[in-house]
């Protein structure tokens, strides 16, 4: 198998494209296609401060190293979920490699805003992910406010945004099918959100980061049940290798004739969005935004735990105290 461009022998092979490629030509392909999908939707203008959301997996590692190739001016963020060695893992990971291209890293903890992950899944009774990735969103959008940054980026890739797309699509979802895309535009209290990797395939970004030599955090949060939308990712894979070409075919297609016909459609409903009373953050559930709640919830089970603690220690007999002290 020969290079498409300079003949040498191929590294990899891209049915879907009807390509094969050296490695040279494949890591150029590959920022070309990133290049490519930033122009095809202007997701970033001349100028603009991008504030990349680095989880310390492989995407969000190749998208901030791609776009500050390209030029463009862009600053690293990590949220520090405070989850025991996977955070711990992740945030290293995240501070080496900015580092190491010297690249500026801003880190959020959540242990500081009384948000850390675990005392969340403590204090309420939903699934934790789902409001992880509440509490993920509001620190994106609140942090690129606060610090004058255009827009967020997040490392999501074609096949993310295949597999979300199926997943709104089996549901029928018209306010979740007028959303999605590389892009949600800068709208009151939100700042510009933008995914730059949606024309390249978790494949390919893998080979780029591999290539690349970039290290990254492989280890699944230990809360999570496994990948996101793991079984529509594993039908994808078949009907793509017995029609290579029609994630993209499918994506394009929805962002040019699905997506505008629900977003037409939702306009008219509109939403009503006040500030959040306590931190400003623009919300359309009452006059506390949905993170405040979630703090609020996290610090009554912290008081009710020292409560409980008390109480523990005025009932028990003040002879079990003196002897189960160490002196
Ligand atoms: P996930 O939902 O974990 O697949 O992550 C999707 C994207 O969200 C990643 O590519 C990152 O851009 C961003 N992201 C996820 N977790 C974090 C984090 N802890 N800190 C910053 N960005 C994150
Ligand atoms: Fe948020 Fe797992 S609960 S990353
Ligand atoms: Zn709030």
């Amino acid at each position: 198998m020969k290079c498409r461009r300079c003949k040498e022998v191929a590294i990899i092979d891209l049915p879907s494209h009807n390509f094969a490629f050296c490695k040279e030509c494949f890591l150029m392909f590959f920022e070309k296609q990133i290049q490519k999908g930033i122009e095809e939707f202007n997701l970033i203008s001349e100028g603009d401060k991008v504030l990349v959301a680095l989880s310390g997996g492989k995407d969000s590692l190749v998208l901030m190293l791609v776009l500050s190739k390209l030029g463009y001016d862009v600053t690293g963020f990590h949220i520090d979920l405070a989850i025991g060695q996977s955070s711990i893992k992740a945030r290293e990971v995240c501070e080496r490699f900015c580092e190491k291209h010297g690249l500026t890293l801003v880190v959020k903890e959540m242990a500081k805003e009384g948000l850390a992950i675990p005392s969340v899944k403590r204090a309420l009774k939903r699934p934790i992910c789902s409001v992880c990735g509440k509490i993920k969103r509001y620190y994106f959008n609140q942090t690129a406010r606060e610090l004058g940054f255009d827009s967020l980026a997040t490392g999501h890739n074609l096949d993310d945004e295949i597999a979300r797309l199926t997943s709104n699509t089996l549901r029928w979802d018209r306010a979740y099918l007028s959303d999605q895309g590389p892009f949600l535009p800068e709208a009151e209290g939100f700042r510009k959100k933008i995914k730059p990797l949606w024309r390249v395939t978790e494949y390919e970004s893998a080979h780029y980061s591999f290539l690349m030599g970039i290290e990254n955090h492989y280890a699944p949060c230990p809360y999570s049940s496994g990948a996101s939308f793991s079984v529509l990712k594993s039908l994808w894979v078949d009907l793509e290798l017995a029609m290579p070409g029609r994630k993209i075919d499918f994506y394009q297609g929805f962002l040019t004739r699905g997506r505008p016909a629900f977003q037409a459609e939702e306009k008219i409903k509109g939403k009503n969005l006040e500030p959040c009373e306590t931190c400003g953050y623009p919300t359309s559930s009452g006059s506390i935004c949905g993170v405040c709640r979630i703090r609020l919830a996290v610090e009554e089970r912290v008081k009710e735990m020292e409560d409980e603690m008390s109480y523990d220690f005025m009932d028990s007999d003040p002879k079990d105290v003196v002897e189960a002290s160490p002196e």
